[in-house]
């Protein structure tokens, strides 16, 4: 069932979306060669808790680190590690989701460390755009399948995948309600927007094949073929108008 949030819902959960987003602007200003994962996570955490919030991804099926955080090849669900230490030209995706007064907001970006490949520049460009296509369809009176559209065509336009084993989701008092927001589908079809609904918009994308692997320590999703691999994410509320994207540093 689809929670639609009243205003002071709404409320909360832009501030909760703005703590998430401020996290997600630390994690990207530390992310500078030499770092380890292990130290970017204590840093968010830290910072998410420091401001009255919670990791609810921690302890989240048994998730053993606060937030993900996944390089190159990993698409999500990267275990932040002491061992993992970024260096120039690698990219890596920051998944936060910060809980404030029980409401969840939950943003990804992908980052670059130092100067990174034209391939890397490209796969991040088509990822991020696709994003805004779908926040763009995000209308009341649209229908979930048309965001899914949108993402899809964009990030296959440059001859990209989308992923189809993880998808977007509603976002509220829990980190993933209802409804199911595939990267990819058909226009006209899945649940009516409304005024009220929260959802997590998050194409996931790899350079070549859709398809994806999990690794042994059960979580890090990475690509079939160790290439590159991108994910962005907002938080939004569908309104009157245009989407409301929550999970920004300030509004
Ligand atoms: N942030 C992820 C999402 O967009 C969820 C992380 S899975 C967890 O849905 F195990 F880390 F919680
Ligand atoms: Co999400």
């Amino acid at each position: 069932m689809i929670q639609i949030k009243n205003p002071t819902e709404l409320k909360m959960m832009l501030m909760a979306g703005e703590l998430a987003a401020q996290a997600l602007e630390l994690a990207g200003k530390n992310a500078v060669p030499g770092i380890s994962t292990w130290e970017l996570d204590r840093i968010v955490a830290d910072y998410i808790k420091s401001h009255g919030g919670s990791c609810p991804c921690k302890g989240y099926g048994g998730f053993p680190a606060n937030n993900c955080f996944s390089v190159n090849e990993e698409l999500i669900h990267g275990i932040a590690s002491k061992n993992k230490i970024l260096k120039e030209g690698d990219i890596i995706s920051c998944d936060i989701v910060a809980e404030l007064n029980g409401f969840m907001g939950d943003n990804t970006k992908t980052f670059k460390i130092g100067k990174v490949s034209d391939e890397a520049e490209r796969l991040m460009k088509a990822t991020e755009e696709a994003l805004y296509k779908g926040i763009e369809q995000a209308v009341a009176g649209n229908r979930v399948g048309d965001i899914s559209n949108a993402i899809q065509q964009h990030v296959e336009s440059y001859g990209y995948a989308v992923v189809r084993k993880f998808i977007g989701h509603g976002v509220g008092r829990d980190m993933h309600e209802d409804p199911e927001v595939p990267n990819f589908g058909k226009p006209g079809r899945g649940p009516r927007l409304t005024p009220g609904m929260t959802i997590a918009i998050e194409p996931m994308v790899n350079t070549n094949f859709p398809e994806v692997n999990i690794l042994g320590d059960k979580w890090t999703v990475v690509t079939t073929d160790g290439s590159l691999s991108c994910h962005f994410e907002h938080t939004v509320a569908i309104t009157n108008g245009e989407a409301l994207i929550l999970t920004l540093p300030e509004h």
